[in-house]
């Protein structure tokens, strides 16, 4: 290895350690928000802790031997030895030893996060698909897409499905990662205890557009989570707005109600999500724009620009069409 290239190793490794001194990241495990992640990270700091005194002692132990038996001039060659039992069996011990100090907290850990949730746990349905998330909310009858808003201090049983390929689902701050596979449910809970929105992301490869499926999970206080459900149960209101109410009118005789569904109208799509409060979401695209009108015209026009490969056709829609369907889509709330 060349002097620079060193260099440059040594470089790329400091950053790394440096990038992980700072945070909290939307997206670090190293800060908690709910009783299983925080589970998961006294875990992991207890078996990382031990891990660092394995390296301290080896690293010492090595240095000493490197330095104290380096060969100097007239040093005579050292007695060769075959074997030595007792350091053999030390050093098979203490291996066992130390996997036994990891195993106990791990296999405790498990059964702790895998056990069956709390009886009062609200249940959310969690769909996969290429390449967003679809929530359902079986006794508060709400369909929703990409962001879920759950309420803080109260179990949530996430039961986890794909409709195709394999997905996974990782916020976190609150827990996972779960996958989400063909022909099964699987299931996961947490308790979330503080208020805030957690970013989450598909965490197992599913496609060419596996890096833009993303989520949100929105903890608010179980009085904001009664009024949220309130407003996603009603149906949507035909807009006021003359230019939101042509948008309605285009999208309600278009290709659109082919794949997505507005409550309280005829469009009743179901591969696309769910858009009866498309306006109150804060993101579009799986969570890859935010949810302005710029960003909202900008997918009209080029969806598969925005996220190659998704399942949105380009309509090929005009300038007119998409500033109608824009002012209706942010009317939906
Ligand atoms: Cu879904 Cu990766």
């Amino acid at each position: 290895m060349s002097v620079r290239t060193f260099r440059t190793l040594l470089l790329v490794g400091v950053l790394a350690l440096l990038a992980g001194c700072t945070g909290p990241w939307p997206q670090s495990a190293l800060h908690p928000e709910s009783d299983v992640a925080a589970n998961l990270d006294r875990l992991f700091q207890n078996i990382f802790w031990w891990a660092v005194l394995v390296f301290v002692v080896v690293e010492t132990l090595l240095l000493y031997v490197i330095l104290r038996y380096r060969d100097r001039p007239d040093r005579p060659h050292p007695t060769q030895v075959h074997g030595h039992t007792t350091l053999e069996i030390g050093w098979t011990l203490a291996p066992a030893v130390i996997l036994v100090f990891i195993a106990i907290p791990t296999v405790r850990t498990i059964f702790e996060v895998d056990g069956p949730p709390r009886d009062d746990a609200m249940v959310v349905e969690v769909i996969g698909k290429r390449w967003w998330w679809e929530f359902r909310y079986p006794e508060e009858g709400i369909v929703t897409a990409n962001e879920a808003t759950i309420p803080v201090g109260r179990t949530v049983d996430w039961r986890l499905r794909t409709e195709d390929v394999l997905h996974s689902f990782w916020v976190p701050r609150l827990g996972g990662k779960r996958d989400l596979v063909s022909g099964r449910e699987n299931r996961l809970w947490f308790t979330p205890d503080s208020t805030g929105t957690y970013m989450g992301q598909c965490a197992e490869f599913c496609g060419i557009a596996h890096a833009l499926m993303g989520l949100r999970v929105h903890v608010v206080e179980p009085d904001a989570f009664e009024a949220w459900v309130e407003s996603q149960r009603a149906p949507a209101e035909s807009p006021e707005d003359p230019l939101a109410a042509r948008g309605e009118e285009y999208f309600l005789n278009s290709a659109c109600i082919g794949c997505h569904r507005v409550r309280g109208t005829h469009a009743a799509g179901t591969v696309g999500p769910d858009l009866t409060n498309m306006g109150s979401r804060r993101t579009i695209a799986g969570g890859t724009l935010g949810n302005t009108p710029e960003n909202m015209a900008r997918w009209l026009r080029d969806p598969q620009g925005v996220k190659p490969g998704n399942l949105m056709p380009d309509l090929g829609l005009t300038d007119e069409q998409i500033d109608m369907l824009v002012a209706y889509l942010e009317s939906l709330r």
